[in-house]
């Protein structure tokens, strides 16, 4: 892929990448991606790095005819963490599930045992991928949020998205028309996580 103008594209795809901001779901409004703009987020994904071409990743669309499905996992999955959680924390943890205009889940297939491509390469490739698409939904203009919680782990939300035995449900990707921004949060500096090997940690 060669650039029309380095420089320019340089600075950005700087701008693009320093602009994402997680947009909570209770901020997002509809109108969510159309069909086309839908085809851009979900074939970002592809072009994520993938040892071993594995595809060890997929993602789930929750459409709003089965948004109530979602709701009663959450419900349950907080009733049995919680056999004292008050109707108004049931209520809001059901509410979760309507928020977003485009919900997805996004599961990872860690791999049979002894697989020459381990979890962490799987979970790094499904990172890339999910990250492909929160840039592509900012670049066409949409607030995104990642999500995810308590309820990631339970058997009634394994049910409802049918994961298999090495699938994880990672977190739901959120995307939607920005309603309302918060302050980003400072982001660290390079120093802070980057070191040179030899030299001090
Ligand atoms: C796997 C994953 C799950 C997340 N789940 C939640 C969540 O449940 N609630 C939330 O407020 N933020 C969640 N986040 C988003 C982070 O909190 C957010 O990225 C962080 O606040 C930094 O904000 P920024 O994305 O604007 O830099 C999640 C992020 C990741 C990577």
């Amino acid at each position: 892929m060669q650039p029309p103008d380095t420089a320019f594209a340089a600075e950005w795809a700087e701008t693009l990448i320093h602009g994402r901001r997680t947009v909570l779901p209770k901020r997002l409004a509809a109108p969510g991606p159309d069909y086309a703009q839908l085809q851009r987020i979900l074939r970002a994904a592809a072009a994520a790095p993938d040892h071993g071409e594995r595809l060890p990743w997929r993602f789930v669309i929750v459409p709003q005819m089965r948004r109530s499905a979602l709701a009663e996992v959450f419900a349950a999955s907080l009733r049995e963490r919680d056999a004292q959680a008050t109707e108004e924390q049931v209520a809001q943890a059901r509410e979760k599930a309507f928020r977003a205009p485009l919900l997805m889940l996004a599961v990872c297939d860690t791999g049979a045992a002894g697989d020459e491509i381990p979890p962490a390469e799987r979970l790094v490739s499904a990172g890339c991928a999910i990250q492909n698409m929160l840039l592509m939904a900012t670049v066409l203009g949409f607030g995104s949020a990642l999500t995810s919680g308590k309820a990631m782990g339970s058997r009634g939300l394994r049910g409802l998205f049918g994961l298999g035995p090495q699938e994880q449900a990672l977190c739901f990707v959120n995307i939607g028309t920005i309603a309302g921004k918060k302050r980003g949060r400072e982001r660290p500096d390079a120093a802070s996580y980057v070191s040179e090997l030899g030299g001090p940690p």
